[in-house]
């Protein structure tokens, strides 16, 4: 049987199975199957065992899927069993993608899930999210018959709030063995890793093949520049890579962290995708300038993602940064994350002169939140937009910069005449001095967008509006299909006090 693009609305099926199930979570439940792949996401819907009876009964006969995409988190599971059994009667499954992390499951489970494994002898690619379960023990059975799964060339471990602190890390040793590899992909989110753990990491790097794709989420570790040392040497053996993922928010890498990161980085000269995650991490003028350096050598880079959010730099590191892109030949994807920094109207000045040369993006993503830029940025960073001349997906948060009705409108303005309209707007003017009449004047023009986008978000909270003209233009607006509208106020006082 062809079945493409059927959607199944749970709502039906669960009223029918267990009514109170359905009121607990009041969430619609929905599957696809397309070909030979299914989908499920369940994310975070406390469905329950029971819940999870009913959606295994929905795709148990699929037995020639090949691919399935399955996510479980959250959902109050203690009991996987009727999931594994399941999916093991998948003998065709060549792509696997199941995330069950955060149940309270039975800790011996991690050998049924081992059994599992074992039973999937067609998989090419696994992604398995085992956040926050079973011992360590079992962890290290289940990534030991991982390493033994000869076919899968593309993997993604998540582990996150798991403890992997001091050796226990080199539970990941094992994947070593996986010589066929070709994309690798660790989210080690929160777990525990400190600067005398990256050791581990710095041989496996080593000692695994030549990934062509890898990402490494290290958010919220402890692995300061020590650390840095160590996983910048084992990337150092992963130069050839083409595709790079990196992030560390908050873990204290420092200036001098960074120069050896970035120094590493730039010799990645087959970079096209390179996605760094610096937030929170004291890197200072310094630090930014040795990225820019980096960004210097990597004249592929197509699509580049930089977080450099909190309390970084000042002018100086970001204008190095900025300079850095605007050089980059062959960019179509640009994500700049640098709130909470202080760029001010001379930094939006700056992108507008970035945006002027590299005027030929798909996706732009800017988080300017917190950057003083006043009425003079915003109507720089409008002027940078116009020149566009491909984008298809715009997100824009100039939240907290002491933006009034000038610069808001003249942004929403700019945005309205950007010939090539983005499908996919995102605009956040929160926390600004916007007032009614500007409120209106910026709601006529998103309203004249919507006709020629797919889908339009504006976010307008924390603004000088007064309550009534908020309750006018929820009432006018909120029926705009392709329009999601936020807005809210706070009082007159607030603004006063500025
Ligand atoms: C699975 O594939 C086999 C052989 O290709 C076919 O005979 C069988 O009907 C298929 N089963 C389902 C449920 O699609
Ligand atoms: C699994 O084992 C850990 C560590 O011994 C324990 O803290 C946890 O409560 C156990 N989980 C379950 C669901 O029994
Ligand atoms: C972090 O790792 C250290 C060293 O192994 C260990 O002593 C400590 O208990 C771990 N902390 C947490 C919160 O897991
Ligand atoms: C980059 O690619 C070229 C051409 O394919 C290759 O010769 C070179 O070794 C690669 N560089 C690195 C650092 O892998
Ligand atoms: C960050 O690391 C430096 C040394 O590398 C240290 O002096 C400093 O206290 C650390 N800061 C925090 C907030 O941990
Ligand atoms: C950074 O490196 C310099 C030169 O090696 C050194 O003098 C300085 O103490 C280092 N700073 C930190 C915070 O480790
Ligand atoms: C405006 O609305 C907010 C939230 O709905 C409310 O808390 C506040 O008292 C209202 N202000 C006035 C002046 O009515």
């Amino acid at each position: 049987m062809q079945l493409s693009h059927i959607i199944w609305s749970f709502f039906g099926i669960l009223l029918a199975y267990n009514v109170k199930l359905y009121m607990d979570s009041k969430v619609q439940y929905d599957m696809k199957i397309e070909g030979n792949a299914i989908t499920i996401n369940l994310q975070g819907k406390s469905i329950g065992n029971s819940g999870l009876e009913v959606a295994c009964k929905q795709f148990q006969d699929y037995v020639n899927v090949t691919r399935l995409e399955a996510n479980f988190n959250l959902n109050g599971l203690t009991n996987v069993q009727t999931l594994l059994l399941t999916i093991s009667r998948f003998k065709k499954l060549k792509e696997l993608n199941l995330h069950i992390g955060n149940n309270p499951i039975d800790n011996s489970t991690a050998s049924n899930i081992q059994a599992l494994l074992i039973q999937l002898q067609n998989l090419e690619s696994l992604s398995l999210g085992l956040d926050n379960l079973f011992t360590h023990q079992g962890r290290s059975q289940i990534l030991k018959s991982i390493s033994e799964m000869k076919k899968v060339h593309t993997l993604q471990i998540s582990l996150i709030n798991t403890d992997l602190g001091g050796n226990k890390i080199d539970m990941l040793l094992p994947l070593i063995e996986m010589r066929q590899l070709k994309s690798l992909e660790l989210i080690l989110m929160g777990c525990n890793i400190t600067a005398s753990s990256t050791k581990s990491l710095q041989t496996l790097l080593y000692k695994l093949p030549k990934l062509e794709n890898l990402v490494l989420n290290l958010y919220g570790n402890r692995i300061m520049v020590d650390g840095i040392d160590d996983l910048s040497a084992g990337l150092y053996h992963q130069r050839q890579v083409k595709s790079l993922e990196i992030e560390l928010y908050f873990n204290n890498i420092t200036s001098n962290g960074t120069e050896t990161l970035m120094g590493v980085t730039g010799q990645m000269i087959n970079l096209t995708k390179l996605h760094i995650g610096l937030e929170f991490n004291y890197i200072e003028d310094k630090g930014a300038q040795y990225i820019a350096t980096a960004l210097g050598n990597l004249q592929h880079l197509d699509d580049l993602s930089i977080n450099v959010a909190s309390k970084n730099f000042g002018y100086l590191g970001y204008n190095a940064i900025l300079q850095a892109i605007e050089k980059l030949p062959t960019l179509n994807s640009l994500q700049l994350i640098i709130g909470v920094n202080k760029c001010g109207p001379r930094g939006a000045d700056l992108l507008k002169q970035v945006l002027f040369k590299q005027d030929k993006l798909k996706t732009l993503v800017l988080d300017y939140t917190e950057n003083y830029i006043g009425d003079a940025g915003a109507s720089f960073v409008g002027e940078g937009l116009m020149s566009q001349k491909k984008l298809e997906y715009l997100k824009l948060n100039l939240n907290f910069n002491s933006i009034s009705d000038r610069g808001a409108v003249d942004v929403v303005k700019s945005i309205h005449s950007i010939k090539h309209q983005p499908k996919y707007i995102d605009l956040r003017l929160s926390q600004n001095k916007i007032s009614d009449i500007a409120s209106k004047e910026i709601l006529r023009y998103v309203s004249d967008i919507t006709k020629v986008v797919d889908y339009i978000e504006l976010e307008l909270l924390g603004t000088a509006l007064t309550n009534s003209t908020r309750d006018d233009l929820i009432q006018n607006y909120k029926n705009l299909k392709n329009l999601n509208f936020i807005v809210d106020t706070i009082p007159p006082s607030y603004w006063d006090e500025q």
